[in-house]
């Protein structure tokens, strides 16, 4: 009957938005890969990690100086002061990198680190956490 095929065709039409909404939610919710940093590239603490604690414009010790926040992000502290909060070779399981900004950090920073930033901390935990 012709008169059946309008709502019909309303349903669909409904349907398919409310699937559009739901996946766009979920999209929402993905969170980035972290890619793998190759493993013939090297990552070093003092040269790789450190400098990503005082990146211009994105400086972490503007609250982690020893003073406001902890840890202490400052060069030549903040090694010390992280390595109690890594499983060094497990990232993933380290409350240091849970909370890291563009993760679960605890408190609104201004500024997240990127995920190749992440990528890199990440690695260098994986990796064993050197003092290196
Ligand atoms: C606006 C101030 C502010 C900035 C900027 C900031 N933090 Fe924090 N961060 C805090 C506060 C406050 C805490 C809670 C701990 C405390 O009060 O000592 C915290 C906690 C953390 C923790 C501990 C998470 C946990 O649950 O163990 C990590 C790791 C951390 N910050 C990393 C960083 C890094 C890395 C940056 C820079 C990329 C940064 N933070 C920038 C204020 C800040």
């Amino acid at each position: 009957m012709n008169t059946m095929k309008k709502p019909r065709k309303i349903r669909l039409v409904v349907v398919l938005g409310l699937l559009l909404c739901v996946s766009c939610y979920y999209d929402q919710e993905v969170e980035e890969v972290i890619p793998d940093i190759p493993i013939d590239e090297p990552i070093s603490y003092q040269d790789d990690i450190q400098p990503l604690f005082v990146l211009e414009g994105r400086d972490c010790t503007t609250c982690h100086n020893g003073t406001i926040a902890n840890p202490d992000l400052t060069e030549g502290n903040s090694y010390d002061a992280i390595i109690g909060s890594l499983v060094p070779g497990d990232a993933e399981n380290s409350a240091f990198f849970q909370g890291l900004p563009g993760n679960d950090h605890p408190v609104e920073a201004g500024f997240s680190l990127t995920v190749e930033e992440i990528a890199l901390i990440k690695g260098w935990i994986d990796r064993g956490a050197e003092n290196n």
